[in-house]
């Protein structure tokens, strides 16, 4: 079935975004590079520089926890050796990612001035130590950020070396100190203007928490409040919107003396405590750290398509703008439970995932183990050996010699015409909330499950949350918006009028954004798109399984029946037809998944939770249905993955094999040069466990 109407996904998103630093039209390669740690060890620092060719590293990012090296006491800098260095790295080839030092401050800074030291939600104060661990709102700790910012923006703004700020580095934490909670009161008072709006949005009257004064409220606290869900979710978007605000000082003390320069802060994979979205459009492109647990037994492709998932929402934040991959570990990671070394062949392949999704960099934690301390077992790209002759270090040098062979990938990006909602509001509200599964609501794990059947079945996907626009897009999967944000139920209507595909699934339309729940029946404004009403839902302890029937001679590619588990919706359908029935209990032969015409489009709702199995085969069945392309629109094998990064033009086609099995491909659409050895592809290819090949299509 063909889609009527205006073909959606036609909307022309741009892809062809040239170098995202003039200067480098190469794909970036490099790592967080400490050279304070090693100023009395002049001999390393030159075998650094050496070392850094060898692996044709092209970038570093320098000064991340340097404050105590830059400012040793209060107003005495010594820059000295940053400009010795950043002058050896540009000698030698290495442009520098400059960060500002605020993820980690001197210790004088916390003795002289303790309000800088945060207060965590059980009241308690900390003392010096560790790192992000700051009060965001101290008005002495930002002035002395912004004091040193600008010092380093003065004396290196300039600098030929410098490309980038990353400023910060993790941003993350909360703070509830006295300071931070009149600043919660203020921010409340801001949004809502009066109490009676307030206790309405809270529901206040429950349990007789009706606030009568501002300074009534408190932030939530583990021996205080935690069970206003409208609470919580003011709280955490408070919490994104203050580091926000420090972030901006942070960006705009850098840009008194270096205005052009493009900033950064380090995202942390899908960190639950911010929300990236709104911190995006403050950045001038999008960089995270990626430490998956690669080589659990079992679990390989599904980690490579969590990993997949984030680079693709990653590069979605900013609508298709490459990203940077701005940490990695070359080996392993020494803070996970088991620190397991990346397989021979898993450097290459993980590394250059990232570039098949979207990201024009490889760059590492760290370049130099460091010879004390907590991170002194963390993988690096140099050893405490010092020398070369290291298998990490081959594998690096590995993913050097590829990332040359790349630099026409630059710029290009992943042409997506299905969209995945993955939506931070949302998530913290589900979590929240106390209901139907609180033995694990499994949010991520859902929304991850339909990502791995677009995954595994070759289709390019952009991850999105629901303030985004829609119209790119033909397909648009949300399961679980439980929450809906302002004005999302009215875009999916539009969308699926003018001939979109949409899915959701239960437990959404659920609440508005202050968690109030929708009065008039479930899934609330987007009842009349799905053409349903919900009107309870069960859940069913582990282990426990009702089915789901289906008939395959109308559904076709799906099986009979599929196992479902955890959460079933009982629901009527008002306008849209039934496509699956239950087959058990109470509520056997009521509608299990159903379908909506309206206008133009379809929308389908799934009423339950199933394995796998079911969204693989709907994945597959709704491509068919509704003529969605797949990259290379053939059977990838298990474990296998495809991304194509294209300016319009050219067509780079990354096949990446996760699995430790041989594995071979065979597309009509797979013609062209292979670019690391210059082979001629015609109609199929081969490769070897945990292989990776970059077909320019011809
Ligand atoms: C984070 C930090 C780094 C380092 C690594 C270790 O990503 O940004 O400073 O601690 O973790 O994996
Ligand atoms: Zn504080």
């Amino acid at each position: 079935m063909q889609l009527k109407g205006k073909k959606k996904g036609d909307s022309m998103k741009s892809n062809d975004y040239g170098p995202l630093f003039p200067s480098i039209p190469r794909v970036l390669h490099g790592a967080d590079y400490n050279p304070e740690q090693w100023l009395d060890y002049p001999e390393i620092l030159t075998e650094d520089l050496r070392m850094m060719q060898l692996t044709k590293c092209n970038v570093m990012s320098v000064g991340i926890f340097a404050w105590s090296s830059l400012e040793p006491e209060e107003g005495q800098y010594d820059f000295a050796w940053l400009a010795k260095i950043l002058d050896d790295l540009y000698a030698n080839g290495q442009y520098v990612f400059l960060a500002t030092p605020s993820g980690a401050r001197p210790a004088w800074l916390a003795q002289r001035y303790p309000d800088v030291l945060r207060v965590n939600k059980d009241r308690t104060k900390n003392t010096f130590g560790l790192r992000h661990n700051h009060c965001l709102s101290s008005p002495a700790y930002r002035h002395k950020v912004a004091k040193i910012n600008g010092e380093l923006a003065r004396r290196f703004g300039h600098h030929k070396a410098v490309i980038g700020w990353h400023i910060s580095n993790e941003y993350g934490g909360e703070c509830h100190c006295e300071r931070c909670q009149s600043a919660f009161r203020a921010w409340l008072q801001h949004n809502y203007q009066t109490l009676d709006r307030l206790n309405e949005a809270w529901w206040s009257t429950f349990w007789s928490h009706t606030y009568t004064n501002w300074q009534q409220i408190e932030s939530p606290s583990t021996h205080g409040e935690t069970m206003v869900h409208g609470m919580n979710l003011d709280w955490r978007r408070f919490v994104t919107e203050q580091t926000m605000e420090f972030m901006q000082a942070e960006i705009q003390a850098v840009r008194v003396d270096a205005p052009y320069l493009p900033v950064t802060t380090n995202f942390m994979e899908a960190f639950e405590g911010l929300d990236y979205w709104k911190m995006a459009p403050l950045l001038d492109f999008i960089s995270w750290d990626s430490y998956p647990t690669w080589h659990e037994p079992r679990t390989e492709a599904k980690k490579a398509s969590w990993v997949a998932m984030i680079h693709d929402m990653s590069r979605s934040m900013k609508q298709g703008k490459p990203f940077v991959l701005m940490e990695s570990t070359p080996s392993a990671t020494n803070w996970q439970p088991i620190s397991k070394l990346k397989r021979p062949g898993m450097h290459l392949l993980s590394s250059l995932q990232a570039v098949a999704h979207g990201a024009d960099s490889v760059q590492y934690f760290q370049w130099r183990k460091s010879r004390g301390s907590s991170e002194k077992f963390h993988g690096a790209v140099v050893d405490h050996v010092g020398h070369e002759h290291t298998r990490v270090f081959d594998d690096v040098r590995e993913v050097g010699d590829a990332l040359e062979k790349l630099s026409a990938v630059v710029g290009t990006t992943v042409d997506a015409k299905v969209a995945l909602i993955f939506d931070w509001e949302n998530r913290w509200a589900i979590q929240d909330a106390q209901g139907p599964r609180n033995a694990g609501i499994h949010y991520e794990q859902t929304v991850h499950a339909w990502y791995h059947a677009l995954w595994q079945q070759g289709v390019a996907v952009d991850v999105i949350d629901q303030t985004q626009p829609l119209d790119a897009y033909s397909l648009l999967i949300a399961p679980m918006v439980y929450l809906l944000r302002p004005g999302f139920a009215d875009k999916v209507s539009e969308f699926v009028k003018n001939g979109g595909v949409f899915v959701a699934t239960y437990f959404s339309g659920i609440v508005d954004e202050h968690d109030l729940c929708y009065l008039g029946g479930f899934p609330g404004p987007l009842m009349d798109v799905l053409g349903i009403w919900s009107e309870e839902i069960d859940s069913l302890y582990d282990g426990e399984t009702n089915r789901l029937h289906i008939d395959p001679s109308v559904y076709q590619g799906m099986k009979k029946s599929y196992d479902v588990i955890e959460l079933c919706d009982l629901f009527h359908t008002k306008t849209a037809k039934v496509v699956a029935t239950y087959s058990d209990d109470f509520y056997a032969h009521r509608p299990a998944v159903t379908l909506n015409h309206y206008h133009e489009g379809h929308a389908y709702y799934v009423g339950a939770r199933t394995k796998q199995d079911f969204i693989d085969d709907f994945v597959s069945f709704l491509l068919q249905r509704h003529s969605v392309a797949s990259h290379l629109n053939t059977r990838l094998p298990e474990a296998v993955s495809v991304s194509i990064r294209t300016n319009g033009r050219d067509q780079f086609i990354f096949l990446m094999n996760f699995s430790q099995k041989t594995q071979s491909i065979m597309s009509e659409q797979l013609h062209g040069r292979e670019l690391f050895t210059a082979m001629a592809i015609k109609g199929s290819i081969i490769l070897k466990p945990f292989g990776v090949a970059v077909v320019q299509q011809s």
